[in-house]
């Protein structure tokens, strides 16, 4: 099995990013870079960390959200940079979904590969009412959304641990579903409230885990990257 862990880089600096892309390169599945650095750095910083790291896919979680055409535009830049995985915001509606689904079709088997936002985990059921949608239980509300995305073209979904099985048994066995928000049980927590082992979240359907500060603050990061992969794995892990 490929190794399934995208390594969450959240830093603004260059010369870091740089120096955790060259250093993890062996022992993580790809490396995920999101607004903070591309906002910073843009599409030179991500090229320059990509070659830290020769041949691992990149997942560039830029969050889209914007009118059909903006974010047909969007994806097309930033095919530019090959990524594996884009995100696209579900809630931009069915007509910016198909959108940005055509768009990436255009660039064939090396196309980005979309993935949908559903209901960030940062908000309950009341922010949602006081934005304008219906109150529903956040699991309907979840699901509605994957599938939206997905009947409009997209590849997955970015998901909670708490939302995996669920989505796994209603969206099939194709749809990519990639999990940030696991704890090896040897890492702490941090401010991560719904947590499950990298190996729980496999078992329930990942294809994919995104994992930061498990990795990037430990002692020895190459070493706690390579724990992860073995415990996904199966294998005893490693003392
Ligand atoms: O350090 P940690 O493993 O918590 O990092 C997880 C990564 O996944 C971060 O880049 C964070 O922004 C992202 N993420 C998350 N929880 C979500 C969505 C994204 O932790 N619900």
């Amino acid at each position: 099995m490929a190794n399934p862990v995208f390594v969450a880089i959240d830093t603004t600096d260059l010369a870091e990013a740089k120096a955790r892309a060259k250093q993890l390169a062996g022992a993580v599945g790809g490396i995920k870079l999101g607004l903070e650095f591309f906002i910073a750095q843009g599409p030179e910083g991500i090229r320059a960390v990509l070659q830290e790291s020769p041949g691992l896919p990149l997942f560039l979680d830029l969050k889209l959200h914007d009118i059909p055409n903006t974010v047909a535009g969007g994806v097309r830049s930033a095919s530019a940079l090959k990524p594996r995985y884009l995100t696209i915001h579900t809630a931009g509606g069915a007509a910016m979904l198909r959108a940005a689904a055509d768009e990436a079709a255009k660039f064939g088997v090396a196309r980005p590969k979309l993935l949908g936002v559903t209901v960030l985990t940062s908000l309950s059921s009341d922010d949602l009412v006081e934005v304008g949608f219906a109150k529903r239980a956040m699991g309907d509300q979840v699901e509605a959304m994957a599938r939206l995305a997905k009947a409009n073209g997209l590849d997955g979904v970015i998901c909670s641990p708490h939302e995996v099985a669920t989505l796994r048994r209603a969206m099939g066995p194709d749809f990519v579903l990639m999990v940030p928000g696991v704890r090896p049980s040897w890492a702490g927590a941090d401010d991560q409230k719904r947590v499950m082992t990298p190996a729980e979240a496999m078992r329930a359907g990942a294809t994919h885990l995104v994992i930061g500060r498990p990795i990037l603050k430990a002692a020895d990061p190459a070493e706690a990257a390579r724990r992860i992969a073995q415990e996904i794995a199966g294998a005893p892990a490693a003392a």
